[in-house]
């Protein structure tokens, strides 16, 4: 037996299930009842969202000479988010179900009430995403502030600030993680969709003579992130947005779709934002938000293509590609295989047992792979067991220390995906789990 994503009607239950128990995600304020569509991450989850972060990080800032990071504030005044075309524009359609008068976002319900069946509705109003609060003490029309719907604004407003601080010129981007708020008519399916996740997005600024040669480029670097990082092929696929879908500042979109269980779905967006955002600040802020270009004496508005993404939602789509059921000496297991950059734990040093002989060696081996690897260490139950626990959370490599250890100073490796073991020298362990992981 081995079930694929594709084939298996139950496997988003089963993610469920196990993000839960084994301390992926929890849902939040859980012993009040839970609070409906936010989410917290356990100790496997907070570590695997961090590699998913790490992963984007290095690949987009790290790897590039052409791209520089920022980290900007959550919260900002209206004058951001009116220039930004978010006040007006930010909205979903809103209908009342006349019967049960449940609310829903009309594009996503085909005429039918999901909570009673009824098909009367109110007629749709725009209902603005973005969570409004105070700030400062004193209330009233100055204090309004927003929690950002998107972290893109923030690139923009700083864009003179990172232009006069770094020496970048077109083409050059901006990158950032963070969290980011929508207040969601409907959120749904785990954390897919939920008011409050993570963003990871780039703004990259390029000559508008360039934007579509860019804008194709980053299509393809983004496709293959997923690649890279195991989603199979034939889970993730490019949509480009016809004209009439597209959003208010974007002159062409394009998705990577990933096949989740309820079918083809977006994991992120890459869109050719124009000279929108900049030109919008530029006006409304009465700062202009241009580049000079020395050589061609000529000051111009440099054109955005944008990769924006979702650290939590793709957190969610490795964990569905990386579900697997398979047969290992007649029995079912459960397997996530992770890549091992992602994966919450890389490496578990395993005691086969809890006599104090092995203690000293086991936290020798622990001590040598901890600085360069996220382990865990265990010694409960049997080694089997610990086996199948490990394999569960994507582990990629199990060390079992045993009694021959003693004498031959090896220890047992074993491959998650295979369950090969092999028995290697504790003095070559970790150039041996560096040549597996490809680090020289
Ligand atoms: N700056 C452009 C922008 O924010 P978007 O398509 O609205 O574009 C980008 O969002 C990505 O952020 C999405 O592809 C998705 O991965 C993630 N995302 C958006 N809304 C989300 C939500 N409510 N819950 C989880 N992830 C979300």
């Amino acid at each position: 037996m081995d079930s694929t994503p594709a084939t298996d009607p139950d496997l988003l239950d089963k993610v469920i299930n196990l993000a839960k128990r084994r301390g992926f995600i929890f849902q939040s304020a859980e012993i009040y009842g839970g609070f409906r569509s936010t989410y917290d991450y356990g100790p496997l989850g907070v570590n695997m969202l961090r590699n998913v972060k790490a992963a984007w990080w290095r690949a987009m800032v790290q790897m590039r000479q052409d791209v520089v990071g920022l980290d900007a504030a959550i919260l900002g005044p209206p004058a951001v988010w009116a220039a930004s075309g978010h006040l007006e524009t930010f909205t979903d359609p809103l209908v009342d179900c006349r019967k049960c008068k449940e609310r829903w976002r009309e594009d996503k319900i085909d005429g039918v009430c999901p909570n009673c069946g009824a098909t009367e509705f109110t007629e749709a109003r725009a209902f603005n995403l973005m969570f409004k609060t105070q700030a400062g003490p004193v209330e009233g029309e100055g204090a309004t502030a927003y929690l950002r719907p998107e972290t893109a604004q923030g690139m923009f407003t700083n864009f003179n600030n990172v232009l006069s601080t770094i020496r970048k010129k077109p083409p050059f981007g901006i990158a950032q993680i963070g969290k980011s708020f929508r207040n969601e008519i409907t959120p749904q399916n785990f954390v897919f969709r939920t008011r409050e996740f993570e963003q990871m997005e780039l703004e990259f600024f390029v000559p508008p003579a360039e934007a579509e040669q860019w804008y194709r480029y980053w299509i393809d670097q983004r496709y293959r992130w997923y690649l890279d990082l195991g989603i199979p092929a034939d889970q993730l696929r490019l949509h480009e947005h016809a004209a009439a879908d597209l959003s208010h500042y974007s002159r062409g979109t394009t998705d990577v779709e990933f096949a989740y269980p309820w079918g083809w779905d977006e994991l992120e967006g890459i869109a050719n934002r124009g000279d929108y955002d900049l030109t919008q600040h530029s006006n409304a802020s009465g700062t202009k938000l241009e580049y000079f270009d020395q050589a061609a004496n000529e000051r111009y508005t440099p054109y955005v293509i944008e990769p924006a993404a979702g650290a939590t939602r793709a957190m969610m789509a490795f964990l569905l590609a990386a579900y697997r059921e398979d047969e290992v000496e007649g029995e079912t297991r459960t397997v996530l295989r992770l890549d091992w950059r992602l994966a919450p734990y890389q490496v578990a040093v395993l005691p086969l047992s809890k006599k104090p002989e092995l203690e000293g060696v086991s936290q020798q081996v622990l001590s040598l792979l901890q600085p360069h690897f996220a382990c865990d260490y265990d010694v409960t139950q049997s080694i089997g067991r610990r086996y199948r626990r490990q394999d569960e959370v994507g582990t990629p490599f199990c060390i079992t220390i045993d009694f021959d250890s003693l004498e031959d100073a090896a220890v047992t490796v074993r491959d998650r995906d295979s369950t090969a073991q092999e028995r290697v020298a504790i003095d070559d362990l970790l150039a041996h789990l560096r040549a597996r992981t490809n680090q020289s």
